[in-house]
């Protein structure tokens, strides 16, 4: 039966619950830019020799970080505060040399060696002080840590400035391989030296590899995501992620990339790399990324090529004053598939069905390098394939037979294609050329059972076959064949909606074909096997969830599917919504008025399942 494999552009909806709220992004920009003022009006006060109105400024604007910094409990500013804070102190510094007697800074806030400092000693000096004793020196439990090295103590209560730790680390002298700590780490452990080293555990003999749960990955502030809104000058997956690409991936890969930055994916680039951030929302001349690719530290990226231009660098620099925001559908996307979905999203009808073409005879070379494929083409549909030429154009006319069905079936306007750019439909001659495909193309194995696929990225859209044997029984191959077209198509086309889940393509496109050939041999294996399936499902929601064997699975979702779809109006209504771009979440809840989970529940009941 049909079955898809969806290298799908992950579910977008999964990011609603860790996006800022727009509004109060815009409030702590507000007060950010409040603050870097107050700093402007220091330094003139400084120029001015006017020291108790910088005493008292001082002190309004240490209060206004510290609001800041409380306001900022997911700690995604964290980097802006710590620069903040930096450049008061050097302002206090000045009053107080002038003889301003200011109040101390507040430092209630005490440091938590447990959440805090612990992390940062395992993380950054943990494979040669704590799980080993470089120098004689051993951080395994805070006890170890504080005795020092045989030649005495490294960290002094209360004292950071002559604790030889904090001087080692500041001076980037430990790590000693060159990879300084971040600013905001060494702000941390001040503080905690400062604050008398103390250790706020159960047990002082606790070995601090227990303390840190995932000891062992390194530990990196990370930002969240701020969705583009439509009025930014520059998109990331338009205008950064293709330079990205062609610059720097092959450095910054997912592979081994060099000081640890992924470059290709916008997770990995917000993750940043070594040093720490490598962007610094709202601060472009602030931002490493954009200071590597002036040449401003150290080595100029990208490395050992010739630099962007101007006008590029220009683009990283809006961006990232803009917001750094990300406009694609999901984060862990890789920056090569967000640029080519942006590219297909600008393309017209004929040009993407030219660069599907190409993609197919690509494909194909991969999958079957010593037979070439003929090519059928028709407006909407591509038949490409090793069966006969004739065979190929029977396929095609099945393939707009059925497209017609579908749109009917799910009341798309049939006078426009059902999406943009043709379906490419691959028809093999034998099962053996349809697994290499598979095995080549896929990097995987197709079950004995499964007779055809589809797959959808905006970018390429195509469906695979076998087309059944013609002879004693034509109108059972005519059958299957109907049968597997209209699954690949109706799949390809609710994907073409959105970002849906897999079990709503996957059930919904055999449904589709279920409904139009009630009568196939696939569809009626599927019907018999659901009573089973239910029986193995540990319970109602792995419909959704997919916690189900690949046998048991497909008749799940084609069953819950099918009892959306009893209710047209509803069915309708979400399709709807999805084509106007609502996000299926949101879709679902208010076609039905519930979410998917509740609705898994009330089909079970329908099926007579407590689930
Ligand atoms: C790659 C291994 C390595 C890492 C990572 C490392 N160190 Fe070291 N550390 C050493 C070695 C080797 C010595 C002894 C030789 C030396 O002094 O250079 C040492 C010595 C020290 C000493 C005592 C040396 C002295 O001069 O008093 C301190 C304190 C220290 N490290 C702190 C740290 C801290 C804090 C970190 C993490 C931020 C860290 N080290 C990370 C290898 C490492
Ligand atoms: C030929 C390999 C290569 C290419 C291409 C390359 N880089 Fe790098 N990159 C490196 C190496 C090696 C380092 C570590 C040394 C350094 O920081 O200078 C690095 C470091 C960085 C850092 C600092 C990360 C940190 O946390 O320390 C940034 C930011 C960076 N690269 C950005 C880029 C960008 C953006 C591009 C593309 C425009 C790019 N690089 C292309 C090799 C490369």
């Amino acid at each position: 039966m049909g079955r898809s494999v969806l290298f799908c552009i992950a579910a977008g909806f999964l990011l609603s619950g860790v996006l800022p709220v727009e509004a109060q992004e815009v409030d702590f920009k507000a007060k950010v830019q409040a603050i870097n003022e107050s700093i402007n009006r220091a330094k003139e006060l400084v120029r001015e020799k006017k020291f108790q109105e910088l005493g008292a400024l001082v002190v309004s604007t240490e209060t206004a970080i510290d609001e800041l910094a409380a306001a900022d409990s997911q700690g995604d500013f964290k980097t802006v505060v710590t620069r903040l804070k930096r450049q008061i102190a050097t302002y206090r510094k000045t009053a107080e040399r002038n003889g301003i007697e200011l109040p101390k800074p507040d430092e209630t806030a005490a440091v938590s060696f447990v959440k805090e400092v612990a992390p940062i000693f395992v993380n950054r000096c943990g494979g040669c002080h704590v799980r080993n004793m470089r120098g004689m020196f051993s951080m395994a439990t805070i006890e170890s840590l504080l005795a020092g090295p045989p030649a005495g103590p490294v960290v002094k209560p209360g004292k950071s400035v002559e604790s030889r730790l904090v001087q080692l680390v500041s001076e980037g002298e430990m790590p000693p391989n060159g990879t300084r700590i971040p600013e905001e780490e060494i702000a941390v452990l001040v503080k905690w030296v400062d604050g008398g080293a103390r250790f706020d555990g159960d047990n002082r003999m606790t070995p601090l590899l227990e303390l840190v749960p995932q000891a062992g990955q390194p530990e990196r502030p990370m930002l969240s995501v701020a969705r583009a809104t439509g009025s930014e000058k520059v998109l990331f997956s338009r205008d950064i992620a293709p330079v990205l690409v062609d610059n720097c991936i092959e450095c910054h890969g997912d592979q081994n990339p060099r000081a640890q930055l992924g470059l290709d994916t916008f997770q990995r680039l917000l993750r940043g790399g070594d040093t720490g951030l490598a962007i610094e929302p709202g601060e472009p001349d602030e931002s490493l990324l954009v200071r590597k690719l002036k040449g401003l530290a150290g080595d100029r990226m990208p490395l050992n090529r010739p630099a962007l231009s101007d006008d590029l660098i220009e683009k990283f620099a809006t961006w990232i004053s803009e917001g750094a925001k990300f406009d694609g559908s999901s984060e862990t996307e890789t920056v090569v598939m967000l640029a080519n979905v942006y590219q297909a999203r600008v393309m017209t009808f004929d040009e993407l069905a030219r660069k599907r073409l190409e993609l197919a005879r690509q494909n194909w070379k991969l999958a079957v390098p010593d037979e070439a494929a003929g090519v059928f083409e028709a407006p909407r549909f591509a038949v490409v394939g090793n069966v006969s030429q004739g065979e190929l154009g029977r396929v095609a006319e099945a393939a707009a037979r059925q497209e017609k069905e579908v749109a009917r079936m799910l009341r798309a306007p049939s006078s426009e294609p059902l999406f943009k750019g043709r379906l490419t439909v691959f028809a093999f001659k034998s099962r053996f050329d349809y697994q290499e495909f598979s095995r080549m193309v896929e990097q995987r194995d197709l079950g004995d059972e499964v007779r055809g696929h589809y797959f959808f990225n905006v970018v390429d859209a195509y469906g695979c076959l076998v087309p059944p044997k013609t002879g004693s029984d034509d109108s059972a191959a005519d059958d299957a064949l109907a049968c597997l077209l209209s699954s690949q198509i109706a799949g390809a086309y609710l994907e073409s909606l959105g970002t849906v889940p897999r079990w709503f393509s996957q059930g919904g496109a055999l449904a589709v074909s279920s409904k139009l050939v009630p009568k196939d041999p696939a569809v009626l294996r599927l019907r018999d096997r659901l009573p089973e399936a239910m029986r193995n499902a540990p319970s109602a929601e792995a419909v959704i969830t997919g916690d189900a064997s690949v046998q048991d699975l497909p008749a799940l979702q084609l069953s819950f599917v099918e009892f959306l779809m009893s209710s047209p109006s509803q069915f309708t209504a979400l399709l709807k919504s999805l084509k106007v771009g609502t996000e299926f979440q949101a879709a679902l809840a208010r076609a039905y008025r519930a979410d998917a989970k509740a609705l898994a529940m009330a089909w079970a009941k329908n099926n007579g399942w407590s689930g």
